[in-house]
């Protein structure tokens, strides 16, 4: 089933929820975010990662591929707590702005072309700016029910490492910061931290 189809019901699993709370929580753990900050949440779907993090930070945009998942996140914004949505593959035709960091949460999987993706991202982060992405840890293909637009089963520590230091990022961190319990099997998650540190 499409993301646009799932966007209504996305946030009525607490798997997903509690999920997105474990990361920006790790985040927070890691880097020090205040109220400078402009951040981009890549595939920010209904916004589960985004509007946790969004209190800490002058602003939150959220890209998005799939229409239904951006008009789930609108609904969901107030005057107070606010996400400003990009309909717009980034990928194929990248933003000009610049972020001081870019998160992303349970997204990487579906992106096809990763060194493309990070060698965007790279351009669309601040310079002293941060990347955090968390997703799966290398899985056998049964994490989702239906497998397309999965590009990727998981990722590995190291050559998920050698892209995102080949793309110029440097300080790249890896922790398992999560386990999805599923009736069949456990799966991790990862939070893969960095930074772009040039001259
Ligand atoms: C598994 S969902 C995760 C949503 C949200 N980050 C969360 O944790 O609940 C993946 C999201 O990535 C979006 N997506 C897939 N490919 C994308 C792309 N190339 N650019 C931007 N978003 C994309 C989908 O539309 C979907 O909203």
């Amino acid at each position: 089933m499409s993301f646009d189809a799932r966007a209504k019901e996305w946030d009525k699993k607490d798997m997903r929820v509690q999920g997105a709370k474990i990361i920006a929580d790790a985040i927070m753990q890691q880097i020090p975010l205040h109220k400078k900050m402009e951040l981009l949440d890549f595939g920010v779907g209904t916004g589960l990662l985004g509007f946790t993090l969004a209190p800490h930070v002058k602003q939150v945009y959220g890209v998005d591929t799939s229409a239904g998942m951006i008009k789930t996140l609108e609904e969901k914004n107030t005057k107070d707590l606010f996400i400003k949505p990009i309909h717009q593959d980034i990928i194929a035709q990248p933003l000009e702005q610049s972020f001081d960091g870019v998160v992303s949460s349970m997204t990487l999987h579906h992106i096809e072309d990763l060194e493309k993706f990070f060698t965007q991202i790279y351009k669309n982060t601040k310079n002293g700016g941060f990347l955090a992405i968390a997703d799966l840890t290398k899985e056998d293909g049964t994490f989702h029910s239906d497998n397309t637009g999965v590009y990727h089963f998981g990722f590995e520590k190291e050559s998920l490492g050698d892209i995102v230091k080949r793309c110029g990022f440097k300080d790249i961190r890896f922790d398992i910061i999560n386990t999805i319990t599923k009736p069949h099997k456990n799966f991790d998650i990862f939070l893969l931290t960095a930074s772009k540190k040039e001259d």
